[in-house]
């Protein structure tokens, strides 16, 4: 069992393969976390809580005379509200009464077999093989008699740790949530650690900031209804001199695609105390006598291997535990062309299977029709909301159309942005109460759209219906699922004054309903997200689409660092990668390599293209199939870092049994008459002898040189080349 309740020493114990986790029932059933870390055998750590008489920091009454207990002082497994502990919490409550207070002791612990799931959430799964137990232990404030269970689900081989907190309402007035935090971690020696967060922009979205923890609130956050491009619910936590091969390093990954919020603060102590949770900016929740409320799942992770490591524990995980789609490993991905790029809105059946017809040489296996294709939709003015076939456009019918694009041996694709409405659309006509708009004020409008207020259980049936009416109507392979705006006007019609604090969590829980009804009952779709590229990139809409759009931005250079930023959390088989005509004066081959650090297909007008060109990406999708299962089921190493001045971008993937690896170097700035660059592999075995293929080389050496003498690249190159390094080990 990986989780170990002491029932002498009131310690529970979380055990992964390699980390340990341990609580403790302590004083006045207040539930202390007392260590997160490498792993460590069932004894009691309460020996590393020191206690102190801590001026201002003040003492629960029941401690009496106890002028050292102070849960200022300590570090707990969830906060209380106004009991002393003036840190940021993870609740708050406010009582029929009027007050603001919660006061959570001990109240019992389950442990069983299996991973917890959540009411309308979407959580991760226990794998074939896998050994997965959960610990569900509640607190209770005696008085209100308001119940917090903390679930935890220890992944033992994967490193990972679940978890959530569910409150429960055990008293018979309702309460006001404020905010209900998934997790929280305190640390009891927080001076030396260091953050790193993914904060970008449209179309530069998961760039990588490192920075020290000083004694203020850190707090990453969104608060656009959508996870969002500008920040992504994931942090990581490590020592100030942990870097990509070693140091320890703590991950956390929030499973939410709404508005989210991490906290981090030093506090006077230097104690660390880390919060995740849904963000509590304009959120308020009722929960009624004998109801739950269900905050969502984090992911966590430690190791004290470094970054690297880290990235390889929820690289796996996302992989193996998040997505049953027999895309992720049965069935190979097909390499598509998708029409936006090529022409926006303005295509018919006729260009459609054009481009169809000229990508087959390219070795493209799939065309996507993007937006355009339904309503009155000749720009981004009208029509979403109406998804019916537009039939001046596709004159043939849509079942025609994939038929003839079938017909040419290809699969066929369509996009959809089912949360939201034009104006000008038969849908809003219909139902113009349906729209999130404040009454007496008019909606933010952004691209000229509004959002549905898909909270609502009849907007969630028609969105359902209408889908999947299109879906079922012709042979459709695969759906992009996109969303082109952030949530402003928070507002439902069909909620009263007093619970519409409730609407920005309630969009999230209809929509995972819709995504339910459309994509879990069609399991040989495959589905993509997107949201104007990666605004809503996260773990939770990794459970439904097994790849992610990651940026509208398909320039290759400015994808170096968009795909080492997303590195960091997310695998390479679940960013959405293109070849776009964008960039000319970079060279296809190197477009190439760089999407193949991605889900790779073509996003251009392949009409356009010369019988060179077309013959050259003829032999980059050969290659794309070729390292396959290298790139999508291999180990991920960042080999350099675009952010910092270098000369080279360089990353490599190696197989699960070392014998293979595959490692793309891409010059950026090689200046004139420069220095001799030199690429280090990593993670080979030492002593083995590969075979090196690539960049003019072709030699045999050991794993040793490759690791630590390193690959000269060839420096009197054109500007921007790619090389791509094969390394096979030898059967010797
Ligand atoms: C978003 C997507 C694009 C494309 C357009 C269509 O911006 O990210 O790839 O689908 O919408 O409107």
């Amino acid at each position: 069992m990986a989780i170990v309740y002491n029932p002498e020493k009131r310690t529970i114990s979380l055990h992964t393969a390699k980390t340990t986790y341990q609580m403790k029932i302590g004083n006045l059933n207040y539930v202390k976390h007392l260590y997160y870390g490498a792993t460590i055998p069932d004894e009691d750590l309460i020996y590393l809580v020191r206690r102190y008489d801590r001026g201002f920091s003040g003492n629960p009454y029941d401690s009496l005379a106890e002028r050292t207990f102070s849960l200022d002082a300590q570090p707990q497994e969830f906060t209380t509200q106004q009991q002393g502990d003036f840190r940021i919490n993870s609740i708050e409550v406010q009582n029929a009464d009027g007050s603001f207070s919660f006061n959570g002791r001990y109240k019992s612990h389950r442990i069983y077999h299996g991973a917890f799931t959540l009411n309308g959430l979407p959580t991760a799964f226990a794998a074939e093989n896998d050994t997965v137990d959960t610990l569900e232990l509640v607190i209770e404030d005696a008085v209100t008699k308001v119940q917090v269970t903390l679930l935890y689900s220890v992944f033992e081989e994967a490193d990972i740790i679940m978890r959530a907190a569910r409150v429960h309402n055990a008293g018979n007035a309702a309460i006001q949530l404020k905010r209900i935090m998934s997790v929280n971690m305190d640390y009891m020696n927080g001076r030396n650690l260091d953050l790193l967060s993914l904060p970008g922009r449209y179309g530069q979205e998961r760039q990588v900031e490192r920075q020290p923890l000083t004694h203020h609130v850190h707090k990453i956050r969104s608060g656009r209804g959508i996870s969002s491009h500008q920040q992504n619910p994931f942090i990581a936590l490590m020592d100030r001199n942990t870097n990509e091969d070693a140091g320890a390093c703590y991950g956390f990954a929030l499973m939410y695609s709404g508005s989210f919020l991490a906290e981090v603060e030093l506090d006077q102590y230097d104690q660390a105390r880390l919060v995740m949770g849904i963000n509590d900016r304009l959120f308020n929740y009722t929960v009624n006598p004998g109801e739950d409320f269900d905050a969502p799942a984090v992911l966590m992770t430690y190791t004290h291997k470094g970054l690297a490591k880290m990235s390889h524990n929820f690289h796996h995980f996302f992989r193996n535990n998040l997505n049953r789609s027999k895309f992720v490993r049965d069935v190979q991905r097909p390499i598509l062309i998708n029409t936006w790029e090529a022409a926006f809105f303005n295509f018919d059946d006729q260009k459609l299977v054009e481009i169809a017809k000229a990508a087959k040489d390219m070795g493209v296996e799939m065309i996507v029709m993007d937006d355009g294709w339904f309503g009155k939709r000749d720009d981004d003015n009208s029509g979403l909301g109406d998804w019916v076939v537009n039939e001046n456009k596709i004159r043939c019918g849509l079942t025609e159309l994939v038929r003839q694009i079938n017909d040419l041996g290809m699969k066929f694709g369509i996009w959809f942005e089912p949360e939201m409405v034009s104006e000008d659309s038969d849908l809003f006509r219909a139902h113009p109460d349906w729209v999130m708009e404040i009454p007496g004020r008019r909606a933010v409008r952004s691209r000229n759209q509004l959002v549905l207020d898909v909270g609502r259980k009849e907007v969630q049936d028609y969105l359902i219906e209408s889908i999947n009416r299109i879906l079922d109507s012709a042979n459709i392979y695969y759906v992009k699922w996109d969303i082109n705006r952030a949530i402003t006007d928070l507002w439902s019609n069909v909620l009263p004054a007093d619970r519409q604090g409730e609407v920005t969590h309630r969009y999230v829980l209809g929509l995972y309903r819709i995504m339910d009804g459309i994509i879990k009952t069609h399991p040989d779709i495959l589905f993509e997200g997107c949201a104007g590229g990666g605004g809503r990139f996260d773990p939770a809409m990794l459970t439904y689409f097994i790849q992610y759009w990651s940026s509208d931005n398909t320039k290759p250079l400015d994808n170096l660092k968009l795909h080492y930023g997303s590195s960091f959390l997310y695998p390479i088989c679940t960013m959405g990668a293109h070849v776009s005509a964008a960039s000319p004066m970079v060279p296809l081959e190197t477009k190439a390599a760089i999407a193949m650090c991605g889900t790779f297909g073509y996003e251009l007008d392949a009409t356009k293209l010369k019988k060179k060109e077309i013959r050259a990406c003829k032999k980059m999708s050969d290659l794309y199939h070729k390292y396959y299962d290298l790139n999508f089921f291999g180990d991920y190493y960042r080999l350099a870092n675009p952010f910092e001045q270098v000369n080279l971008v360089a990353w490599e993937s190696v197989s699960k049994d070392k014998c293979e690896a595959l490692v793309t170097v891409v010059t950026v700035n090689l200046t004139v008459n420069g220095p001799q660059e030199y690429i280090h592999c990593k993670g080979l075995s030492p002593n083995t002898r590969y075979h090196l293929q690539g960049g003019g080389y072709d030699l045999v050496i050991s794993g040793m040189a490759l690791m630590h003498a390193g690959i000269p690249i060839p420096r009197e190159v054109p500007e921007f080349s790619a090389f791509l390094y094969h390394i096979q080990a030898l059967d010797e």
